[in-house]
């Protein structure tokens, strides 16, 4: 295995070295995978008069939670979920429904994108950052372990690029306490812990369908969760508190009668966005596939270069959401790979290194120094499904000509 590694190495390096770049070749650092069935699900929705949640919305929801069933093994009237309009709306709707309150407390991991701490504090609870470790770039069970107070609520672990963080020992060290686990799974579709696909670990999971996420609907987000009841209150809360899918009052079989039994939000998504996501849920796994392709030309042609790679446990899968390296000379490669029309990206600036983080709740940089560290090495490569070989190429032989 290592001397297959260290020929696929030599023998990149030696075509790094004898091909210098195409002219004009660019590779932006994502590019959404959208095609005429995306196209045909939106003009549908157009031509149907009815633009905002209706049944697209209705429709994909039901779609998505059978195809996690499917790949999870579970019966349909055990897994139950919201479409929503982003992410961020799913976790402060899965906060909501746990019954959160100012002064609790959340465990989070400190890298992850800022709206995972951010919905903490709209309920006046406070955020408790958590390092991570060093080769997956996931929350750290043991640091986790010195943050349980009495206070604490709930725990977000955060997928990080896809790879499920330590969910069994996350979870017991919960069960043990009282504590709810909520899944930031905005990077995780699709991807397995020890054969369990995400979205059927946790108490709850949210998911992302933004447009950089692998399924792309523009602004979209989904709760999943196995109790009925969380799902109840995040499909009440998205539409103002009311109490049924209020979008049928204005269509032949609905009434305009309705009552509001919570104070909501207006956190749904629309027709369109749904139409673009069935589209996206039927070349999901085409997409992965892609995406894992991909990954393993990286994985070989950047084996034994000085830059490290993402390091994938044995006992989860991984759906390469993102590929983040490490290397000693992060600014210098961002420019350079610039330079040679490749986009890349840092994943992520750590949370307590934000200025509003640090000056309302102190954190400090000492208390998170793996995550420090990572944050100093990290560049996200461009990984997206309709990358041509030839892009993928041009990106790997320019990280092994410029990282140190
Ligand atoms: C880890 C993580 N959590 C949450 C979000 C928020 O997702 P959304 O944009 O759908 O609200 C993102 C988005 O980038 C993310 O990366």
């Amino acid at each position: 295995m290592a001397d297959i590694k260290v020929r696929a190495a030599a023998a990149a390096e030696a075509a790094a070295r004898a091909e210098p770049r195409r002219a004009g070749l660019e590779v932006p650092f994502h590019r959404a995978s959208l095609g005429e069935e995306e196209l045909a699900e939106v003009a549908a929705s157009v031509k149907s008069g009815w633009i905002t949640m209706g049944p697209k919305t209705m429709e994909f929801e039901k779609r998505f939670k059978s195809y996690l069933c499917a790949r999870g093994g579970l019966p349909e009237d055990k897994l139950h979920g919201a479409v929503v309009s982003s992410a961020t709306a799913a976790l402060h709707l899965a906060l909501k429904a746990v019954g959160l309150r100012p002064g609790d407390e959340v465990i989070l991991p400190t890298n992850t994108f800022v709206a995972t701490a951010q919905v903490v504090t709209y309920f006046g609870a406070i955020p408790v950052l958590c390092d991570i470790e060093e080769d997956t770039h996931n929350m750290s069970v043991v640091a986790l372990e010195k943050l349980f107070t009495k206070k604490t609520k709930v725990v977000i672990p955060v997928h990080f690029a896809g790879q499920p963080c330590d969910m069994d020992e996350i979870m017991a060290a919960a069960r043990k306490r009282g504590v709810v686990v909520i899944e930031d799974a905005a990077h995780a579709l699709p991807s397995e812990y020890k054969g369990r696909v995400i979205g059927t670990v946790g108490d709850i999971t949210c998911f992302s369908f933004y447009a950089t996420k692998t399924l792309a609907m523009g602004e979209g987000g989904m709760v999943v969760t196995g109790n009925e009841e969380y799902a109840k209150s995040a499909r009440i809360n998205r539409s103002h508190g009311i109490s049924r899918d209020a979008w049928d009052r204005y269509t032949l079989k609905g009434s305009w009668y309705y009552e509001v039994v919570d104070n909501g939000y207006k956190y749904n998504t629309t027709d369109i966005n749904a139409g673009i996501g069935l589209a996206q849920l039927r070349r999901l796994d085409a997409m992965n596939e892609a995406r894992a392709r991909i990954a393993a030309v990286y994985d070989h042609a950047l084996a034994g270069s000085s830059a490290r790679l993402p390091v994938v446990r044995a006992d989860r899968k991984t759906c390469r959401h993102l590929y983040v390296i490490k290397v000693s000379n992060r600014d210098e490669l961002h420019e350079k790979l610039k330079q040679e029309g490749i986009g890349t990206s840092v994943h992520f600036i750590p949370v307590h290194k934000q200025p509003y983080y640090r000056d309302t709740y102190g954190f400090r940089d000492a208390s998170y120094p793996t995550a420090n560290r990572v944050y100093e090495q990290s560049l996200s490569l461009p990984i997206f499904p309709d990358m041509a070989a030839e892009q993928v190429e041009h990106v790997w032989r320019c990280v092994l000509r410029h990282a140190r």
